[in-house]
């Protein structure tokens, strides 16, 4: 069954290499899953030869795992650790027909990197933009063209959660959104079409359950209560184990979007943002005992 607002699957261009922009914890997952699945070259890049090394480092690590776990033939895992290079030159994304970034989220840093690698890729090359809570529309506003575009966001752990939220812009033109379908389907992945809103589906949901949860905190009931209140739902991970998963900052950012954009729904939490600083929530290894805030 085609997707709600799903175009022709015949538009989709071919994926043949995949260039990724960012190097870090949502980059070099996908990475992954794109070579698996997809069984073409992935080249990624970051700041610097050091970032980008680790990336590269760390996906062939996960690599090695997977052949320990007996899911890969040692074929198979030579081809793929070869398939995945880095390089800190742009022009090594030429022949990349879908181009995806994960670096941080900064609209300025975004809105550069895709018109600097749009000099070097062809006319018919894809850009997809792993943004949880930035606007697609406004990442691409320094394209030359801006129908090339779709958001096209994973979520963490992305080996094991099913869904894609695939986001069209009002500039998103058949091709770009069917390439994507098609690139999510070949991924084993459900992809949903999502407007351009803050948080699209999941982290508008999301931002909610984690927002109250820290605002439970923020008026004075302890983080050991509201960690313990919430484990009896029976969802995989309590809203804090849910903030560690996805990184603090990253939290505190989506919880910024949506408190900005709809300030009488969400609240802004102070002390998310102290605690990204830290880093931590509990330091679970002393028995739970939050040391945060
Ligand atoms: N990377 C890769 N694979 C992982 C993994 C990771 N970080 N964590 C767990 N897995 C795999 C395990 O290898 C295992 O796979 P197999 O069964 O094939 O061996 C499987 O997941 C289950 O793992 P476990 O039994 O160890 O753990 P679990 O049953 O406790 O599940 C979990 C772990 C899947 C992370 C589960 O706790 C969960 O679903 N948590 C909620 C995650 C979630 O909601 N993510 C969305 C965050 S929002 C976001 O990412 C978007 C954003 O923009 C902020």
């Amino acid at each position: 069954k085609r997707p709600a607002g799903a175009p022709d699957k015949e538009l989709a261009r071919k994926v043949t290499k995949v260039g990724v922009i960012g190097a870090g914890l949502m980059a070099r997952q996908f990475a992954l899953l794109f070579v698996r699945r997809l069984q073409v070259p992935v080249v990624i890049t970051d700041l610097d030869q050091a970032a980008t090394d680790a990336g590269v480092a760390a996906i062939h690590q996960e690599i090695d795992k997977l052949y320990e776990k007996g899911r890969l033939s040692s074929d198979d895992k030579n081809r793929l650790t070869a398939l995945v290079t880095g390089t800190t030159n742009k022009e090594d994304f030429a022949d990349c027909d879908w181009v995806i970034e994960a670096i941080y989220e900064e609209l300025g840093a975004k809105q550069s990197v895709f018109a600097e690698v749009e000099q070097y890729i062809s006319e018919e090359a894809i850009l997809a933009t792993n943004t949880s809570s930035l606007s697609v529309e406004q990442i691409g506003a320094k394209l030359t063209h801006p129908e090339r575009l779709v958001g096209f966001h994973f979520f963490n752990p992305v080996a094991v959660m099913p869904l894609i939220e695939v986001v069209k812009t009002p500039h998103t033109n058949d091709e770009t959104l069917s390439t994507a379908m098609v690139t999510a389907k070949n991924l084993r992945k459900t992809a949903v079409i999502t407007t351009d809103t803050p948080g699209f589906v999941v982290n508008r949901i999301l931002a909610k359950v984690l927002g109250e949860a820290m605002h439970a905190v923020d008026t004075g009931t302890p983080f050991e209560v509201v960690e313990e209140s919430t484990r009896p739902f029976g969802l995989p991970m309590t809203p804090f184990e849910l903030l560690e998963l996805v990184g603090l900052k990253v939290g505190a950012h989506v919880l910024d979007t949506h408190h900005a954009a709809f300030p009488e729904r969400f609240f802004e939490s102070k002390n998310l943002h102290k605690l990204a600083e830290l880093g931590f929530i509990f330091d679970r290894d002393s028995k739970g005992k939050s040391k945060g805030v």
